[in-house]
């Protein structure tokens, strides 16, 4: 297959590209095959499912380094490369950068330097809602300095793009740390959201919310575990680690009631407005800490029927996984970007249920990641 991207050996993005897309989806088959077999989980592992392989991301978060606007590199990972063009995010990325390029230099504006802590412009931000063509762009700098936002606004709305930009922030960023830290958030032109829609569904999406980075594809989970769950309109469904709430407000109009819970107080916000936006009212959302909420308030949940659980990389802890086993729902969706965390906390589950399948999904085409979905139903 030949290589497609120009930056593709250079940039650390997607490390597949010289791999047909057949192979990598044989060898990511494979890979969950290995992780089920090492975990001793005896299950069906049904075939990976696959949509659009390329400009497929919905989120890009780009650094600022040595005047240079990109991603960090694959062999020499302290140094940025200078991005023109993104063949999984979108047609628009070069055009976008261009001019966030030309109009730093134009105001030389320097950029940060991460082991130093020197330096103005750190990061910029790129979200797209891929079935509504919405794109918004946040820049991140230090409060060191001045930021031209009507300026900035300026070159960006001159673009003629494919997408149409709906929102530009400015993020004020202080903290040492290498993750973007919305310290100060300032929207400077257009809407405080875009929005993307999932079948009938309108969901907002901040700059600093959650949302899956794959809209074909996470609307096909979403219908699949709406599918495989079955629902007759009785069921009560807890929605963990609920994010803008999209999972529980893509079942609510089949269930009896959802409850999300979500650690982020202003995801937790975005979540209440999705829900009155699609004017969903058997819905509710808690500000909380997922072991908090099971610790404390879990007593009250004690007849769920379904319990969805999609947290972030990093996997569940064993206090969680006790405090779910101690809820005991009759089923458990459980959907993960990590599989080697994700079969690692099945194991813990499996004490009281049963594995029923698991399935893969291809969120991450030319790139080694993948999302992996469980059903484990209680044991008799
Ligand atoms: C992988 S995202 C899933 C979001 C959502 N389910 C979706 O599909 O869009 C994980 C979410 O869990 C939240 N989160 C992380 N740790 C948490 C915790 N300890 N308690 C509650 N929520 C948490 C994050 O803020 C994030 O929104």
């Amino acid at each position: 297959m030949s290589v497609l991207c120009k930056h593709f050996g250079e940039c650390g993005g997607c490390k597949y590209q010289d791999i047909s897309y057949k192979e990598q989806l044989r060898q990511k088959e494979e890979r969950v095959k290995e992780l089920a077999s090492l975990s001793g989980i005896d299950t069906q592992l049904k075939p990976i499912n696959s949509y659009d392989n390329w400009f497929y991301r919905g989120k890009m978060e780009f650094s600022f380094s040595q005047g240079q606007c990109g991603l960090y590199g694959s062999k020499e990972k302290r140094k940025v490369v200078d991005i023109q063009e993104c063949l999984i995010f979108s047609p628009d990325t070069g055009k976008i950068l261009k001019a966030v390029k030309d109009f730093v230099r134009s105001k030389s504006y320097s950029s940060y330097d991460r082991f130093s802590h020197q330096g103005f412009l750190r990061n910029l931000i790129i979200r797209k809602a891929r079935f509504t063509k919405q794109i918004m762009v946040g820049i991140v700098t230090t409060t060191r300095g001045e930021f031209d936002r009507q300026g900035f606004v300026d070159a960006l709305r001159g673009l003629s793009l494919e997408s149409q930009i709906k929102s530009i922030y400015w993020i004020g960023n202080d903290s040492l740390s290498d993750a973007v830290i919305f310290e100060k958030k300032e929207l400077i032109f257009g809407s405080a959201f875009i929005m993307e829609e999932l079948g009938s569904l309108k969901l907002n999406i901040g700059i600093d919310s959650f949302f899956q980075n794959n809209s074909l594809g996470i609307g096909d989970l979403y219908a699949r575990i709406k599918k495989y769950a079955g629902l007759e309109g009785s069921e009560r469904i807890l929605d963990l680690f609920c994010g803008v709430g999209s999972i529980g407000l893509f079942l609510a109009d089949s269930a009896k009631f959802v409850w999300g819970v979500e650690v982020q107080k202003e995801i937790v916000e975005v979540a209440w407005q999705n829900a009155k936006n699609n004017n969903i009212n058997n819905i509710s959302f808690f500000f909380s800490d997922v072991r908090r909420f099971l610790n404390s308030q879990g007593a009250f949940y004690k007849d769920i029927d379904i319990l969805i659980m999609n947290p972030p990389r990093s996997g569940l802890s064993k206090k969680i996984i006790r405090a779910v086993l101690r809820l005991s729902p009759k089923t458990i969706f459980y959907s993960s970007c990590n599989p080697s965390s994700f079969f690692t906390d099945l194991k813990g589950l499996t004490t009281n249920y049963k594995v029923d399948f698991i399935e893969s999904f291809d969120f991450f085409p030319h790139t080694p990641h993948l999302e992996c979905l469980g059903v484990l139903r209680k044991n008799n």
